[in-house]
C-alpha cells in the first residue's frame, strides 16, 4: 500500500487515482510499484468488471514519469526502467477488463503513455496531451513511440514525439486519441457512467471484445477473422450467451453470471 495512489470499489468499479499532486502526480518508483500491485490484485478480482485510472486534483492526470529519477540513470540502468515502465503500463492493456483512462490535466510523457495503454480515454476540456521526451533528450519509454502511432498514425505520432509540442482535449479528440472530451471536473464522473454502461453487458463477451481487437490489432486480417470466429463459437458455450438472448426475447433485462 502506498499513499501515492488511491484504490476504491464502487459498483464493480475499481478507481486507481494516482495520488502525488506536488509533483503533478509524476511516475516514480513508488507509484509505478503501487501501481503494479493494484493491477495485479485486480486481475484476478470477478467482483471488478472495470477500472478507472485517473489522477488526483485537476491540473493534471500524469506529468510523465519522474524527472528527477530519471536524471540518474545510467545507460543499463535506462533500458531496465524502461522495460519495466514497459511491462507495468502493458498489464493496463492485458487485464482482461475494460480500462479507462479519466484524463484531468496534464497527460505528458509517461502519463501519455499510460493512457495510450488503456481501452477508452475520456478527457476533461482542461487535458493537454503530449510526448516532451526530445526536449530532455530522450525517447518515449513506456511505449509511447509504438502504441501513438497505433492510435492516431504514424504522421501524426512523429509530429508529436518530434516536436515535443502539447495539444488540447479537442485536438486529441479529433485526431482519435480521445474517445470523448467532456466540461473540466467531469471526466471521472463520465467514465464512470461508461464502465457501469459495460458493465452491464455480458462479462464473458466483453473480455472476448478485448481479447479480439487488441490481439486482431497485431495479426494479419485472415487469421483476426478466424481469431474472432473461434471466440464467438466459444460464446455460445456461455450461459451469459443463453441470459442475454433470452432476456431479449422475454423483453426483461439480462442477469449475466460471467459463465
Ligand atoms: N517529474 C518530476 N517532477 C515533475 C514532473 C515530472 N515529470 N512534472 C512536474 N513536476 C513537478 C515540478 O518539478 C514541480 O515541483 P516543485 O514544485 O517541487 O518544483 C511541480 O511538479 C509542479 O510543476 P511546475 O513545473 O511548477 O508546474 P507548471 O504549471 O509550471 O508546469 C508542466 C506544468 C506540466 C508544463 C511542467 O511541470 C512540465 O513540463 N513537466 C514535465 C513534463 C515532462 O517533460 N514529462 C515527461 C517526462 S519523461
Amino acid at each position: 500500500m502506498s499513499d501515492l495512489l488511491k484504490v476504491e470499489t464502487e459498483d464493480g468499479i475499481r478507481i486507481l487515482t494516482v495520488h502525488r499532486p506536488d509533483k503533478l502526480n509524476a511516475l516514480n518508483a513508488e507509484v509505478m510499484a503501487a501501481l503494479e500491485a493494484a493491477l495485479d490484485a485486480v486481475r484476478g478480482d470477478d467482483s471488478v468488471g472495470a477500472v478507472i485510472v485517473t489522477g488526483s486534483g485537476e491540473k493534471a492526470f500524469i506529468a510523465g514519469a519522474d524527472i528527477g529519477e530519471l536524471s540518474k540513470l545510467s545507460p543499463l540502468e535506462g533500458r531496465e526502467h524502461a522495460r519495466r515502465g514497459q511491462a507495468i503500463v502493458g498489464k493496463l492493456e492485458t487485464l482482461g477488463k475494460p480500462v479507462i483512462a479519466a484524463v484531468n490535466g496534464y497527460a505528458l510523457g509517461g502519463g501519455c503513455e499510460l493512457a495510450l495503454a488503456c481501452t477508452i480515454r475520456i478527457a476533461s476540456e482542461n487535458a493537454r496531451f503530449g510526448q516532451p521526451e526530445v526536449k530532455l533528450g530522450i525517447i518515449p519509454g513506456y511505449g509511447g513511440s509504438q502504441r501513438l502511432a497505433r492510435v492516431v498514425g504514424e504522421g501524426r505520432a512523429m509530429q508529436l514525439c518530434l516536436t515535443a509540442e502539447q495539444i488540447d482535449a479537442a485536438e486529441a479528440h479529433r485526431i482519435g486519441l480521445v474517445n470523448k472530451v467532456v466540461p473540466v471536473g467531469q471526466a471521472l464522473a463520465a467514465a464512470r457512467e461508461m464502465a457501469k454502461a459495460i458493465n452491464a453487458n455480458g462479462p464473458v463477451a466483453c473480455r472476448y471484445v478485448l481479447e479480439a481487437v487488441r490481439r486482431g490489432l497485431e495479426m494479419p486480417l485472415s487469421e483476426g477473422l478466424v481469431f474472432e470466429a473461434t471466440l464467438f463459437g466459444l460464446c455460445a458455450a456461455t450461459s451469459d450467451m443463453k441470459e442475454g438472448m433470452g432476456a431479449f426475447l422475454e423483453k426483461r433485462p439480462a442477469r449475466f453470471t460471467g459463465r
